[in-house]
């Protein structure tokens, strides 16, 4: 067999992914991967039937159709208070996913630092790995998952290149505020590195926290990176659609790296994808309702089980403490990942064990997702109410 790269043998399979890998194999719930269960709005579906007959299906322009770039530059600047140009301040991608590689191979050579919050969003470490990078860790100490600012300065002193928050926070549900971002900001400006943020979640933020850009705070456009997706917003994360929005120069050479990774993102899903963005400001206060909802049903599901749990700001995953069962004579010595495959064999749900979003060795913790219907959430939590039958409470 001639050799691989070294860079493949750096980096295992994503955990998420192999997780639903193995609930499928055995018709386990599949509380793993984050994806709604749900149908996307019902306008996009209908506008997307009607693409099928009236097209387009050749390529669009690489850098993104001109109505979605359009569309998604009105929104944002909305949220930010800049006015954007969609000619040249964004580039459409394939996923959330994409716009977070693209970034990265934008910005670092071999060998550059970036840091990283831990726990974080596994792709972060191969993202890193495949520009070449390498991440510094910074902590997120829970249970408020707060951070030493000292050290984001050390980290850029000493030459990092950027510094990538996910916000709100997968894992663990943080969301920044204000004071925290601007004062990472701050330090990016002072240094002349960016901030590359990940806003998957940002209309999945739960009241009282809000969900702030870090390209719209004083002074920090030039310096900021704003990776985002429809995925969740819209409930497609199989349309694999998502955008990178930043300053021009940025964004000419990030639109670069996209034409010859992928040339461009699906033109049908492109144009279906502006009747959602088109749907009135009311929908995002919907979707924040649902997803409310949900987390509030859940949390308290978990609550009479008698699971330990925290209560995320944001996001549609919550993360469970397993220690009890860990202390366990028959899972002694059990790490996570065990629990989490004895789990979908024997409790028939299927979770992302923690250490995979932590550089510290954490252990005890597993992540579920609330992002199903009511019924399969019921199902989920009568089946996690197994659990009981191991510890006596
Ligand atoms: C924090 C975060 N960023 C990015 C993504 C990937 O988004 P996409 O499906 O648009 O590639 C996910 C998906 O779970 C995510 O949780």
């Amino acid at each position: 067999m001639p050799k691989l790269s070294d860079r493949v043998g750096t980096f295992t399979d994503s955990v998420i992914r192999r997780m639903t890998r193995i609930s499928n194999q055995y018709g386990a719930i599949n509380l793993s991967q984050g994806f709604p269960d749900f149908d996307p709005p019902k306008e996009m579906l209908d506008a997307l039937a009607k693409i099928a007959y009236n097209g387009p299906h050749q390529y669009a322009i690489t850098f993104g159709a001109k109505n979605l770039r359009e569309a998604l530059c009105a929104k944002q600047s909305r949220a930010i208070g800049r006015t954007l140009d969609p000619e040249n301040e964004i580039v459409i991608t394939c996923g959330g996913t994409e716009s977070m590689m693209c970034a990265m191979m934008t910005i670092c050579n071999p060998g550059d630092k970036v840091m990283v919050f831990s726990p974080f969003y596994e792709n972060y470490g191969a993202d890193a790995i495949l520009s070449g990078a390498e991440p510094i860790y910074i902590p997120l100490v829970p249970p408020e998952y707060n951070f030493d600012l000292s050290l984001i300065e050390k980290g850029f002193r000493e030459g990092a290149r950027a510094i990538i928050i996910c916000n709100p926070s997968n894992p663990c549900g943080k969301v920044f505020t204000r004071e925290e971002l601007t004062a990472i900001g701050e330090l990016a400006v002072k240094y002349d590195g960016f901030v590359v943020t990940d806003e998957v979640y940002e209309h999945i933020v739960f009241d009282p926290y809000k969900h702030v850009y870090a390209s719209g705070l004083p002074g920090m456009f030039n310096n900021t990176i704003t990776c985002n997706s429809l995925s969740k917003t819209f409930s497609i994360t199989g349309w694999r659609l998502g955008y990178l929005i930043g300053p021009a120069d940025v964004v000419d050479a990030a639109r670069k790296v996209h034409d010859f990774l992928t040339v461009g993102a699906a033109a049908p899903l492109q144009e279906a994808a502006v009747t959602g963005l088109n749907l009135p400001e009311s929908y995002y206060a919907d979707l924040k309702a649902l997803y409310t909802k949900k987390r509030d049903y859940f949390i308290s599901g978990l609550d009479r089980i008698g699971l330990k749990h925290n209560v995320p700001q944001g996001t549609y995953f919550v993360m469970v403490d397993i220690q009890e069962f860990l202390d366990l004579p028959q899972f002694k010595g059990w790490t996570d990942l065990a629990f989490c495959e004895w789990m979908i064999k024997n409790v028939g749900v299927a979770a992302v064990p923690g250490s995979s979003f932590f550089r510290e060795p954490v252990n005890n913790l597993i992540r579920l997702h609330f992002a199903r219907q009511e019924s399969t959430l019921d199902e989920s939590l009568r089946r996690l109410g197994k659990l009981n039958e191991l510890v006596k409470r």
